[in-house]
């Protein structure tokens, strides 16, 4: 019997949002925000909470810096009850944090990656590796070290017998510097947007992004927004799934992480890639339902009755 279902390996950071800002911002000058929220920034963050709020054992491993973001970023996953245990604390940076000024529809965004960028191999706790099932890694470019040491960690697990995850996510530097080719066969689920997979393959289409991961591949799911997702299986299992369309969406931040979410909790449960590819779709739908990534995710009793409710769906977490 392993601790836990799912150990969650990425980036920690707050999100300091800043709303009802009168002016554009301009060097040398001080503006007003009307409305201001401290909140758990971070994709792999809003991953690990709402697979804990499924129902998966969680534990997060990631690194902050000793100070009062840290403590908010930590208090802010136990309140998730995702475990801490694993968090690793440094004292050269501090806490990332992302302040993020929302124009309207339009969002200007700074990051201070800190702690994030510097974590490797060789600062995880190497008994994570026995006492999880799975481990789900995400944001690979927002994070140098770990994106170096990828390989390392993928063996690691599968030495170890732990499933793993991945989901890329967005390159600000918009140059998909990542040997795909290697590290594909390694990871067990492979979970982009159709953006992402299409760039990060240097394709110029989806059709020919799956043509070159095909090979490579054992379970992929490609996020495809609103029209669903797409499911590939090393066995030439090729799947589209129609979303559960919400067409009053309150905003979708965080729909691909909860889609992550709902897909891992049911394959750590043992779940067909069908099944897996279902789940992911209606928690991805789920997460639309409310504001930010988690809103939607309160307890099972909630996305049970978001499920019935907004989508005539019967599940049982
Ligand atoms: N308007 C919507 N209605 C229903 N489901 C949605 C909607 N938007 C997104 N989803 C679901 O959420 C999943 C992830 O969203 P997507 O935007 O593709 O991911 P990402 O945030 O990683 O780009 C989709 O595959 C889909 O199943
Ligand atoms: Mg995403």
């Amino acid at each position: 019997m392993k601790k836990f279902d799912v150990v969650a390996i990425g980036e920690l950071n707050v999100d300091l949002i800043l709303n009802g800002i009168e002016n554009e911002v301009e060097v040398g000058k001080e503006i007003f925000a009307k409305e201001m929220l401290l909140t758990l920034g971070s994709s792999t963050a809003i991953f690990a909470a709402n697979v804990s709020s499924l129902g998966s054992n969680t534990a997060f491993v990631g690194m902050i810096g000793k100070d009062s973001f840290g403590e908010l970023v930590k208090s802010s996953l136990l309140s998730k009850a995702v475990s801490t245990e694993f968090i690793i604390e440094t004292e050269k940076f501090a806490t990332g944090a992302t302040v993020g000024l929302n124009y309207g529809e339009d969002r200007a965004m700074v990051t201070y990656q800190g702690p994030m960028d510097v974590m490797t191999f060789n600062d995880i706790d190497p008994s994570v590796f026995d006492q999880t099932k799975h481990i789900h890694l995400s944001s690979v470019f927002f994070q140098a070290g770990l994106k170096k040491d990828l390989v390392k960690i993928l063996k690691f697990a599968a030495e170890k017998g732990v499933t793993t995850s991945l989901d890329v996510q967005w390159d600000p530097s918009e140059q998909w510097d990542f040997d795909y080719k290697e590290i594909l066969p390694y990871v067990t689920v492979f979970i982009p947007n159709e953006t992402e997979i299409t760039l990060l393959t240097h394709s110029q289409t989806l059709e020919e992004a799956i043509e070159k991961v095909k090979p490579l591949i054992n379970i992929c799911a490609i996020k495809q927004g609103n029209k669903g997702s797409l499911l590939l299986v090393k066995d030439g299992t090729n799947h589209f799934l129609e979303s559960f369309l919400n067409t009053q969406v309150v905003d979708a931040i965080g729909a691909g992480d909860s889609f992550n979410s709902g897909f891992i909790y049911q394959f750590v449960k043992g779940g067909s890639p069908k099944e897996c590819q279902r789940f992911g779709n209606l928690m991805g739908a789920i997460n639309t339902t409310s504001a930010g990534g988690t809103g939607a995710f309160v307890s099972k009793a909630v996305v049970v009755q978001l499920a019935k409710d907004k989508f005539s769906q019967t599940i049982t977490l």
